[in-house]
């Protein structure tokens, strides 16, 4: 359904990656299914010196639309001419007079009235100036001449501290309302199906806790490496890059309360209350609760791959974790005593995303099981991506005399749907914003929260030098001291498909 209420967008940060990756991309999408609303247009900001055709010359290029179409009522050629691009040093709060005079401009001529974002895609360092310049200009302010909201993309501070001072800071200009935090895994498809999944379904949830669960594993690995996100990553890693926001993002939804009602507010609550129940764990305990690699030079199908010290923009000793594998309990009444663990890494060997939930075996073993064929536990697989869908698996008579059991599955694919369409995350996003609906947004206090779970760990691994950090050959499933994490016998994490790589070296760094 088309966004109601007209409004400009204005992208601080529009000649950078993200923009071209995926604001320009997802904008398109939604004016091609003509979802953007009746008046609508784009003003991209920056220093980089740029005109309005320039800009729109760049969007073009990410677009792949040829510079000879011409024809108005193409939506390609529409499209572009809702660009527009002002270029300001945003450093000095006095350019932004030229900003306003743009946005003026651009609004009256389509038509607007007054109502706009700004999406910040800029480094996170340029956050509060940004915020402040915008207020000189009195851009801030929502009125009865048009509402103001702002975005901001991850990382919302480096610990707890920076995230607090970061939102005290905000808060001086734009109130909680107005705040738009993107984490872009909530904008996926198959992860705000984990609630549905849940809460509208009679089977699952009466077993969905500790009397059934016996652990649930979230894992998100990627085979690619850092790119060229060398600068960023080496002061970031694993645990501030995925596991403090996407992955403790995913196990809120998991692990959350069915809220009262479908609001924004009821679903931030319940997941604000799970994170509020971690149990942190002490400095102490970070060595046996928490592994972290590294990974090291190896051959993947007759390829070398460097070792993350190798990569351009990586300090030779860096200490930097590129996998990261934890333990975590949620101190409740549902969950106590169920060990939740967390993995992420880079170079491993595939891109998945998934959650799996571990029920408990039955009580007593009737049946004659092989160990190869059956291991006598369900298991409830939530695949977020990239085969995106849910498997269960369960046990099932070996055809033939005696009662043996094997394990078979239950699978479904989103690929299957006859309408399998599935949107990209920021298109989702954006439209939520639009409609001034922040349900897929972290709120601030869930984002302090959950800093005040990892910081600890970032203390302990600064500050002891005897906490190992391990290092792991690209293309494997990280550290092999992970698999002690989970500690019971013939209990692993499930590994989606094998090692690419054994040739490198498994050692302390
Ligand atoms: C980003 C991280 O937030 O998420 C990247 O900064 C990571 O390092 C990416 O590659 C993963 O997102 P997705 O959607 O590909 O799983």
């Amino acid at each position: 359904m088309q966004i109601r209420e007209n409004q400009l967008l204005v992208i601080f940060g529009a000649s950078g990656d993200l923009t071209s990756r995926k604001l320009i991309p997802a904008l398109f999408a939604l004016h091609s299914q003509k979802l953007l609303p009746g008046a609508f247009a784009v003003i991209g900001t920056g220093r980089s010196d740029l005109s309005d055709e320039a800009f729109r010359q760049l969007a073009r290029e990410v677009l792949k639309i040829s510079d000879d179409k011409k024809t108005t009522g193409d939506p390609a050629v529409d499209f572009i001419h809702l660009l527009h691009y002002v270029s300001i040093d945003t450093l000095q709060p006095s350019a932004y007079k030229k900003l306003k005079e743009k946005m003026e401009d651009v609004d009256q001529k389509f038509g607007i009235g007054g109502n706009c974002i700004f999406y910040l895609a800029t480094p996170p360092d340029l956050y509060t100036i940004i915020a402040e310049s915008l207020a000189i200009q009195h851009l801030n302010k929502s009125s009865s001449s048009g509402w103001r909201r702002l975005i901001i993309e991850k990382p919302v501070g480096y610990n707890y501290q920076s995230a607090r001072s970061l939102h005290k800071s905000l808060y001086a200009y734009f109130n909680e309302e107005q705040l738009y935090r993107i984490d872009h895994y909530l904008g996926k498809e198959t992860v705000q199906n984990v609630m549905v999944t849940r809460f509208s379904n009679g089977i699952f949830e009466p077993l969905w806790n500790r009397n059934y669960v016996h652990h649930v594993e979230i894992t998100s690995s990627e085979s690619i490496g850092i790119e060229n996100r060398g600068g960023y990553y080496d002061k970031a890693g694993a645990m501030r890059d995925m596991l403090q926001n996407h992955l403790l993002q995913l196990l809120t939804l998991v692990a959350m309360e069915p809220p009262t009602l479908i609001t924004s507010n009821a679903i931030r609550n319940e997941t604000l209350k799970v994170l509020q129940s971690v149990r942190p764990i002490p400095a102490k305990e970070v060595a046996e609760n928490v592994i972290r690699g590294q990974y090291t030079e190896s051959t993947i199908h007759g390829i070398r791959m460097p070792s993350y010290r190798n990569e351009p923009g990586i300090k030779p000793d860096s200490r930097t974790e590129t996998f990261v594998a934890l333990k975590l309990f949620i101190e409740n009444w549902r969950w106590g005593g169920v060990p939740f663990f967390i993995r992420t890494g880079k170079r491993l060997p595939t891109r998945v995303t998934e959650i799996v939930i571990h029920f408990k075996s039955t009580p007593h073993k009737l049946f004659c099981f092989d160990e190869n064929r059956h291991n006598a536990e369900n298991q409830l697989v939530i695949r977020i991506q990239p085969d995106e869908g849910m498997l269960l698996k369960f046990g099932m008579k070996v055809p033939g005399a005696g009662f043996k059991v094997q394990d078979v599955n239950m699978n479904f694919h989103y690929s299957d749907l006859a309408y399998n369409h599935i949107p990209e995350a920021y298109q989702r996003l954006l439209i939520d914003c639009m409609q001034g609906d922040s349900t897929l947004f972290t709120r601030g206090d869930a984002i302090e929260q959950a800093w005040e779970i990892v910081d600890p760990i970032l203390w302990a691994w600064e500050n002891d030098r005897d906490i190992p950090i391990y290092g792991y050959p690209a293309g494997t499933w990280g550290p092999r001291e992970s698999d002690r994490l989970i500690g019971e016998p013939n209990m692993t994490w499930r590994y989606p498909c094998k090692n690419l790589s054994d040739d490198g070296i498994y050692c302390e760094l």
